[in-house]
């Protein structure tokens, strides 16, 4: 009975006794000399709370109405080793605000509305364990993000709207032994083959398998991603040839050039020219999914100089030395991007008819004749 009396008597004088260090609203609790813990949970507070006491260790200011964290919010306090801060309604979290926290081992902020994390304070906090990022709607997840923290031993960003993860993303976190990636729309292209792959090799624990599905595109929509096909995946290839073909044949002022570039690649790749021809630059990407037409797609302002097709051939109907210049077709696709370029000169001054240079580039340039002007 007077223990538990003296046991009473020593939370009172600590609470007291820390009362002066304590915000408003939260409570401030000194456990074990060195164990301080700043309790703000449950309070409809709208911004993290000045006046922490700076040997704060855990502070917890989940369940309240917070939607911004200041960059300064907590400078005071970089003894933290937990911050809890879920089910909030966090949108923004300004870039430094975590960095400080060097001690971090527990960070929660599931539950909230971040769309854009600050990744790179991430790499400031080395120590952490326990990363919970689950039930937000952030989109995208940068290739290094968790590449320092070699402690991290459970990680969760499931329930987010991430479409693709990078692949390597976790392979650097050796204590990692929980990882939960369910609830995300992930787009089951080339990029994510590797998941599938992992998944039925990794020894930590993916829980939830049945939850990892495709969002896209429409044909594996609801498939599990560790089921995906395996799809051909081709990085793209550009040739770009030409007719007349410029090694051989002069290029004299009239002559209708045509410039062909034959992308390759699964997925289709998308093909953009651009052409350094004096000012402006002139530059079109070709839409991959447009239908096949014998009608330029590039804008009128260009028509006149150049007529771009689908099937991404360029033609030049009347060369002039304004045409002098570097033409260049690149095809993209998710695995990457090839180009290849030409220079095109006028190598003659003399006025030729269209017809009689078509005549000396041979019968290679019968389609080029057929939508002569
Ligand atoms: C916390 O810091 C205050 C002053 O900053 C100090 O008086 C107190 O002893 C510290 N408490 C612990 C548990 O370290
Ligand atoms: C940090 O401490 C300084 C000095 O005591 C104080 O002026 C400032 O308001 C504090 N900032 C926060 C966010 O608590
Ligand atoms: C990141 O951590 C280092 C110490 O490891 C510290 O000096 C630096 O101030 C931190 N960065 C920020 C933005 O707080
Ligand atoms: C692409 O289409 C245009 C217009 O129909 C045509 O003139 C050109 O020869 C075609 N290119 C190839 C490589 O078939
Ligand atoms: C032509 O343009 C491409 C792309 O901009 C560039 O890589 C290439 O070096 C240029 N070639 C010449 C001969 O200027």
């Amino acid at each position: 009975m007077a223990s538990r009396l003296l046991q009473l008597v020593a939370l009172w004088t600590t609470l007291v006794g820390t009362a002066r260090a304590c915000p408003e609203l939260c409570t401030c609790v000194d456990t074990f000399g060195n164990l301080q813990f700043a309790d703000c949970a449950y309070k409809d507070l709208l911004l993290v709370p000045v006046g922490l006491p700076p040997n704060t260790t855990t502070l917890s200011l989940s369940a309240n109405k917070i939607k911004l964290l200041r960059a300064k919010s907590f400078v005071n306090v970089t003894q933290l080793t937990s911050l809890w801060l879920a089910h909030n309604e966090i949108v923004t979290i300004e870039t430094n605000t975590l960095a400080p926290l060097v001690q971090l081992r527990n960070l929660d902020v599931s539950h909230n509305k971040i769309v854009n994390f600050p990744w790179g304070d991430l790499q400031n906090l080395t120590g952490l364990q326990l990363l919970k990022m689950n039930n937000n709607e952030m989109t995208h997840l940068p290739k290094d993000a968790f590449s320092t923290l070699k402690e991290l031993r459970s990680l969760r960003i499931n329930h987010n709207k991430l479409t693709s993860i990078v692949e390597d993303t976790f392979s650097g976190l050796t204590s990692m032994s929980h990882l939960q990636i369910f609830d995300n729309p992930f787009a089951c292209s080339c990029c994510l083959e590797w998941v599938r792959d992992w998944l039925a090799n990794t020894k930590i624990s993916v829980p939830d398998q049945k939850l990892i599905l495709c969002g896209a595109p429409e044909d594996l929509k609801g498939i599990m991603v560790s089921q995906i096909p395996k799809l051909d995946c081709k990085p793209p290839t550009a040739v770009l040839s030409s007719q007349p073909d410029l090694e051989t044949t002069q290029i004299y002022e009239g002559v209708m050039v045509v410039l062909n570039c034959e992308a390759k690649g699964n997925p289709k790749p998308e093909v953009t020219w651009e052409v350094n021809a004096g000012s402006p630059k002139f530059e079109f990407t070709i839409p991959s999914a447009g239908e096949e037409s014998d009608q330029p797609v590039n804008g009128r302002a260009t028509r006149s100089r150049f007529h771009v097709f689908q099937n991404g051939t360029l033609i030049i109907p009347s060369m002039s030395k304004k045409e002098d210049g570097n033409y260049s077709c690149s095809a993209a696709n998710e695995l990457g991007r090839a180009e290849s370029s030409v220079k095109l000169a006028l190598t003659g001054t003399q006025k030729h008819t269209t017809n009689s240079v078509l005549e000396t580039a041979g019968p290679k340039t019968a389609t080029g004749q057929a939508i002569t002007p």
